[in-house]
């Protein structure tokens, strides 16, 4: 049986190293290297094939979440890089189409709502191995979720992708009402839990060990900040198209930020698009930190920072006395960490996070935004985990395509083939 994984972008690769890895520990069982996790599962060696698009190619973009995720190297890489959507996204369609005629996989997996995500959908959904039509099944990994907002272009990735898929793999309750409500057959559906946290549970502790605190000046090992304490900080992305793309949006967000900047820093990590869009806008002067009157050695102000790795992150999330984005991923995250998150958006694809987790909604207007960052740091952060999320997704999947597979496979061959 051969699985091919595809993934293309920063969000991809936390998503797909639980299931690559369910993989692993299933071929050590099947070798009598471990004991077998589950009676039903199948008695063959899965040959698991990684292809990464190149949608994403910078190493702090890609290569570090390989090294920290402990991902394997991608068997394939298509090497697309940056473009319009229009031409990355023909750009991996064409490159897919040769590596899926060649490696003829059993099944393809997608994950999440990049352009890399819909455009392997795509091109497995219409491929045909032979005069039967045969081809991959496909699954895709954090399915149903839905903005309603169609000018989002990860909106319309998710729409497209679940309905080209064979199997969907639903990270929380909403997703499953949304696909039933598109007309999507039952079978296909299955709320699983999120693999986004089997990675987030599986790395937290070790992301105890990274050192950005301390790279940062926010922890120093002289106790300046009661030994294991950092300096109180808040923790900032942003990357959305609607909300840096266009500078009026975009300082309508600082200007919200400007009163916790006042009192506290802010790290931002800065993602690529965002950098380049400060350098066009010449808004740099909004960056400049000062220096604290309560904590000698911190700053105030927002402090532009390089995007980091997987772990340095999560050490960042965990010890942030608030998150403030506008990523999908991160509302989950901080969900799951217990820590109180603002979403600059007017929308979440990801309601379990409001209704159960830590996050509010703040709108993208700099009043809304500021009175959501001054609720956030006066209550208590709700800390209920969405049903699921308990770091056992992974193998959930494998075991649901294993079955479908050999559902399928039995009526191939009872059709004679
Ligand atoms: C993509 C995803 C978005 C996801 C985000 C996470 C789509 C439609 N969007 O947006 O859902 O939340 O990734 O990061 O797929 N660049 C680099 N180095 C890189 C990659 C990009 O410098 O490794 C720069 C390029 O100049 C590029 C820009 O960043 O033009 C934007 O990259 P792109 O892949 O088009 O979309 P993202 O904004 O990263």
């Amino acid at each position: 049986m051969k699985i091919l994984v595809a993934v293309g972008a920063r969000p991809n690769f936390m998503k797909a190293a639980p299931i690559l890895n369910s993989i692993s520990r299933h071929n050590l069982s099947v070798l009598g290297l471990s004991p077998r996790p589950d009676e039903d599962a199948p008695s063959d060696v899965i040959q698991p094939l990684l292809v990464h698009t190149g949608q994403h190619y910078s190493e702090l973009m890609s290569e570090a979440f390989f090294d920290d995720l402990k991902l394997p190297k991608p068997d394939v890489l298509l090497g697309v890089g940056s473009g319009s959507h229009a031409l990355q996204t023909a750009e991996i369609m064409k490159r897919f189409e040769e590596v899926l005629l060649c490696e003829r996989p059993d099944v393809v997996i997608v994950v999440g709502d990049v352009n890399s995500t819909l455009a392997c959908a795509l091109v497995t959904a219409k491929i045909s191995f032979n005069a039967n039509g045969d081809r991959p099944l496909i699954a895709h990994v954090e399915a149903g979720l839905r903005s309603f907002d169609r000018s989002m272009p990860e909106e319309v990735n998710r729409i497209l992708t679940d309905h080209v898929c064979d199997l969907l793999f639903v990270t929380e309750e909403s997703g499953v009402h949304n696909l039933r409500r598109e007309g999507i057959p039952e079978e296909k559906i299955h709320l699983v839990g999120n693999t986004m946290i089997d990675s987030l549970l599986a790395f937290k502790d070790n992301a105890e060990a990274s050192t950005i605190l301390e790279r940062l000046g926010l922890r120093h090992g002289d106790g300046q900040f009661s030994g294991h304490w950092a300096a109180p900080y808040a923790l900032l992305t942003l990357h959305r198209p609607a909300n840096v793309d266009h500078s009026v949006a975009f300082s309508s967000i600082l200007d919200g930020l400007q009163e916790l900047a006042a009192e506290s820093v802010i790290l931002f990590p800065v993602h690529p698009r965002t950098h380049k869009r400060i350098q066009e806008m010449g808004l740099q002067q909004q960056f400049q930190t000062r220096q604290s009157q309560n904590n000698a050695g911190t700053k105030r102000g927002i402090r532009l920072i390089e995007p980091l790795g997987y772990l340095d992150f999560l050490c960042l999330m965990k010890n942030a006395r608030l998150v403030i984005t506008d990523s999908g991923g991160i509302q989950e995250e901080t969900t799951c960490l217990g820590i109180p998150c603002v979403t600059v958006r007017e929308n979440t694809e990801r309601p379990v996070t409001i209704s159960h987790g830590t996050n509010v909604l703040a709108g993208v207007k700099t009043e809304g935004i500021r009175k959501a960052i001054r609720e956030q740091l006066g209550s208590k952060p709700r800390a209920a985990v969405p049903e699921g999320w308990d770091g056992k997704t992974a193998p959930r999947i494998l075991g649901a395509i294993c079955r479908a597979l050999g559902k399928r496979n039995m009526v191939l061959a009872g059709a004679g083939r």
